[in-house]
């Protein structure tokens, strides 16, 4: 007999909420307090308490978890949204590092789709660097 299996989300093979959560308050802890991601928190706000929020809640949402931040944010394209900062090779490496090392300390249940959710936010992060 097989095993009839529902069909999941990544957000949810990669841990949900939680693993949301953990990634991204590492990757300001990271941003915070390391010297080789100094240009890039000179770009953030003082205060990263709301951006921890954000980006929690878009990579949840974009990975297929709850939708909070796309129905807060209406139509809200994260390319344009960056359009305004002045981001080049060097901070979007910044962030693409981060975000990689976050990510590989984050002890997710599936390694295979850690390493995919690492590429596609390089990517995404090295696309938006590239004007
Ligand atoms: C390429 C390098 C990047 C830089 C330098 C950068 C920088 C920034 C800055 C300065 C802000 C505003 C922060 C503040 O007000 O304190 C911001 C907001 C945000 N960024 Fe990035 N970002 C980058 C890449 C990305 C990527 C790849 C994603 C998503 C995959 C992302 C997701 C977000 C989100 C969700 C917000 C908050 C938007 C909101 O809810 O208002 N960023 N980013």
């Amino acid at each position: 007999m097989t095993t009839v299996r529902e069909p999941t989300t990544p957000y949810e093979a990669l841990g949900g909420a939680d693993t949301f959560r953990r990634i991204v308050d590492r990757f300001y802890d990271l941003m915070d307090s390391e010297p080789r991601f100094a240009e890039l928190r000179a770009m953030h706000a003082a205060d990263l308490a709301p951006m921890r929020e954000a980006l929690a809640s878009f990579l949840g949402g974009w990975a297929g978890g709850p939708r909070d931040w796309f129905e807060a944010n209406p139509g809200r394209c994260m390319f344009s949204v960056h359009g305004e900062f002045p981001i080049d090779a060097t901070t979007a490496g910044q962030w693409a590092d981060a975000m990689k090392q976050a990510i590989s300390e984050a002890d997710m249940p599936s390694a295979d789709l850690a390493a995919q959710l690492s590429q596609r936010l390089t990517a995404m992060a090295r696309a938006m660097g590239a004007n």
